[in-house]
């Protein structure tokens, strides 16, 4: 791919001349990369097709209440094994132009989608657990194109979604490593690899951790942050009344229902994955069955009911999709490693980060967390808070409509 090394070494020749301190020889470089993961197919359907389930569950009354329920995991396997096409989807993320990179030692994989328009506002769109950069694919496209804020300002992105460390195609950090580090490595990405002056951010779930922190940290390179999430713990209703915020509607009522379910029946997994990654890890490293029920059950548990028809695409073959990522990969270890590297990231103490960026925050329905907009404003500069009666944790594949058009009002507040 010698047009894109072309292309950066314009970039970055353009931003000499305009006396930005960034001399070609320290840059560091990016290579192009193709996912090709089909070695692995056909022991991933030999696993699926020896696996035994029972024939029926153990306490039928009680659904889904306690787990994944039998029936779902015996469909989502029997159509892994009949209906499934890795090849295809492989096929279908090829489109996208995906590089590699080597910062301080890691090895980072991320797609890298330029908008025609010179104009194009850098944004990086970061994902959590049990995620990937495929939560982000139906928005890359229509974010490069130009289009329009809701006041008709036009508005376009230069988009880069990178794989975590220890998820996909980027390698495992050190024991040691934590968001922090991770987010000093993506600001890294844009602004050394990429030759970006100054970008915007997204975040959800452990990539919200990430996206904060380049906020608070990197205040002069991140010129707006969006968030679907924060790195801040939830407050349950009583909380909040006791502070005297009022959950002023019926959404906002069950959303923060939403995170008491979660406290309470839904957080089996943090404390493993937080604990214990080693044993989970190992437990599902060779058990695509196994990783089909660990992830399935929170993908399904933390998105919109209605998921898999319009305007969601999280459909089964979706989980599939993203399930055979984790298999093939083989970073089920690494990737839940990121629960016991951050253990103490969520914050009980809400605190103003240290930039005068516009924060944008958009909540959905099913999301897992609820922050009403009083406690958002506690955390950054809130300029726009919007909430969706649609969609859940993964709003980039369970409402893409609403996750696009709110990223696009980052183009009301960008100035540079
Ligand atoms: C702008 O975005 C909307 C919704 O995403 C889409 O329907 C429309 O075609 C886009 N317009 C242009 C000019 O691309
Ligand atoms: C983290 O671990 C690496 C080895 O993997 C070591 O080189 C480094 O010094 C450690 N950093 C800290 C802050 O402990
Ligand atoms: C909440 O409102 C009550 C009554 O106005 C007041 O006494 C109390 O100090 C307020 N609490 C907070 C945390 O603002
Ligand atoms: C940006 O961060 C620096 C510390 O790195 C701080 O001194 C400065 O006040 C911050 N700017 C804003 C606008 O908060």
């Amino acid at each position: 791919m010698h047009h894109h090394a072309v292309s950066y070494a314009l970039l970055a020749s353009l931003a000499a001349g305009a006396g930005i301190a960034t001399p070609i020889e320290k840059r560091l470089s990016a290579q192009p990369f193709k996912v090709d993961l089909s070695n692995g197919v056909p022991r991933t359907l030999k696993l699926l097709r020896e696996n035994e389930l029972p024939d029926e569950p153990e306490y039928p009354s009680v659904g889904s209440s306690f787990g994944i329920d039998l029936g779902v995991l015996k469909s989502l396997k029997a159509q892994w094994i009949k209906d499934f096409d890795w090849k295809k989807e492989q096929d279908a993320i090829n489109k996208f132009k995906h590089f590699t990179t080597n910062i301080e030692g890691l090895d980072i994989h991320f797609i890298h989608e330029k908008s025609a328009d010179p104009d194009a506002i850098p944004l990086i769109l970061l994902h959590g657990w049990p995620g990937s950069f495929l939560e982000f694919v139906p928005i890359i496209k229509p974010l490069t194109s130009r289009n329009k804020t809701s006041a008709g300002k036009p508005v376009s992105f230069h988009v880069v979604v990178p794989s975590l460390p220890g998820f996909a195609f980027s390698s495992a950090p050190p024991a040691n490593w934590t968001n922090k580090d991770t987010a000093r490595v993506f600001n890294t990405l844009l602004t050394n690899v990429l030759g970006y002056e100054k970008f915007a951010t997204h975040g959800t779930d452990w990539g919200s951790d990430i996206a904060y922190s380049l906020y608070n940290s990197f205040n002069k390179t991140v010129r707006a942050g969006h968030f679907a999430f924060i790195p801040f713990y939830p407050l349950t209703p009583d909380q909040l009344a006791a502070e005297n915020i009022t959950l002023s509607t019926p959404l906002e009522q069950f959303e923060a229902q939403r995170f008491v379910g979660w406290s309470t029946t839904g957080n089996g997994y943090f404390i493993e994955q937080t604990t214990k990654p080693n044993t989970i890890g190992l437990a599902l490293y060779d058990n695509p069955v196994g990783q089909l029920a660990w992830i399935g059950e929170k993908v399904i548990e933390w998105s919109d009911p209605r998921a898999g028809t319009a305007p969601s695409v999280l459909d089964h073959n979706e989980i599939l999709r993203s399930v055979s990522l984790f298999y093939l990969t083989k970073s089920i270890t690494s990737s839940a490693y990121i629960y016991a590297q951050n253990a103490n990231a969520f914050k009980t103490q809400y605190t103003k980060a240290n930039t005068d960026a516009p924060l944008l925050f958009s909540a959905f329905k099913y999301n897992v967390g609820f922050w009403p907009p009083a406690k958002v404003a506690q955390v950054g500069n809130l300029v726009e808070y919007r909430n969706h009666d649609f969609g859940g944790h993964f709003p980039g594949l369970d409402n893409p409509p609403a996750l696009l058009e709110d990223l696009r009002e980052i183009g009301t507040y960008w100035s540079v």
